[in-house]
């Protein structure tokens, strides 16, 4: 079965009624907990988040670890906490980092709590909501942390439904349906960095176009793994094609009349990064973020 991908058309009447929505969750709740794309921690972000949630309390759920660079994901640990925003790494496959989650909330929501117990209400519910871009693991994330099976939010913008909470313990109980936001939308270079991650289809652009931008992006960042895993030299002035090409030859794909056939090379070269064949790579590092503000 193809794999869903974000595949959603926010128009600016999908954003606002969003938007309304998500501020009427706030109300009820005492935290907003993001899931974000470890890999990709700008690209998978909303834009509009902190104006979104004001002065709530939130966690970042750096999900995917399985996939990212780990040095990376201490760099953006510390950044998120130096923010003031609660952290926990996931990996929703195999629940790493799942039973993490209710001590990081009480943490969170520390001073909630006690207030609670003040007023002789010890033990009454936290209430949390879970939001996200389409495709980023929000409904794993809610399945895994609350101990069910199968349920999938719908990828749509704005579908309403009666309010369900979903009992993680007594204690802290979770909107059952995830918020789903947008992405950026006026930078292409997020839109590829998306369809990198397939959390958009590659038809954005063509596969080569994608694959050649990638090719850089990966010999910038990780040079010692492309030059290992295609057996290319890595010249000074970085040209995706002509690495895609060198790589395309090394292999052999050649097509008739011995042109080398890039456009295999550059599926292979997709299909090998987001099975993390060339190792557990993080496209997006917090000084990019510094750089862009
Ligand atoms: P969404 O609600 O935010 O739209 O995302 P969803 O939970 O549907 O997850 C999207 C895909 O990402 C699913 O894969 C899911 O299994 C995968 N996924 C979620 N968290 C992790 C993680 O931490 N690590 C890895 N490697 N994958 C994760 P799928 O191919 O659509 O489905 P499936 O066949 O894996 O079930």
């Amino acid at each position: 079965m193809e794999k869903e991908t974000m595949n959603i058309q926010w128009y600016p009447g999908h954003m606002t009624k969003t938007r309304r929505m998500m501020e009427e969750n706030l109300k009820l709740v005492d935290a907003v907990c993001e899931v974000l794309d470890a890999r990709i921690p700008i690209s998978s972000r909303n834009p509009d988040i902190d104006a979104i949630c004001g002065n709530k309390p939130r966690m970042v759920i750096l999900n995917r670890i399985d996939m990212a660079d780990p040095a990376a994901l201490r760099q953006w640990t510390q950044y998120f906490e130096s923010k003031g925003l609660a952290v926990l790494q996931t990996d929703c496959k195999s629940r790493r980092g799942i039973n993490g989650f209710v001590p990081a909330v009480r943490r969170l929501l520390a001073e909630k709590i006690r207030r609670y117990e003040e007023k002789g209400q010890s033990g009454r519910p936290l209430k949390l909501m879970i939001v996200g871009i389409p495709n980023v693991g929000k409904s794993t994330f809610i399945n895994q942390i609350a101990g069910r099976k199968g349920a999938k939010a719908e990828n749509r913008p704005g579908v309403t439904r009666g309010k369900q909470w979903v009992t993680v313990n007594p204690q802290l109980l979770l909107l059952d349906t995830p918020g789903i936001l947008w992405p950026r939308f006026d930078d292409p270079e997020t839109g590829m960095r998306l369809a990198y991650t397939g959390a958009v289809k590659d038809d954005i652009l063509d596969v080569l176009t994608l694959s050649c931008h990638l090719m850089e992006l990966l010999t910038l960042r990780y040079p010692e793994a492309i030059r290992a895993r295609y057996q290319i030299e890595i010249p000074e002035e970085i040209d995706g094609y002509a690495l895609l090409q060198a790589a395309g030859r090394r292999r052999g794909f050649l097509v008739s009349g011995g042109e080398i056939d890039d456009e295999r090379m550059a599926r292979v070269l997709l299909e090998e990064y987001r099975s993390c064949k060339l190792g557990k790579f993080t496209l997006e590092m917090p000084d990019m973020l510094e750089e862009a503000e």
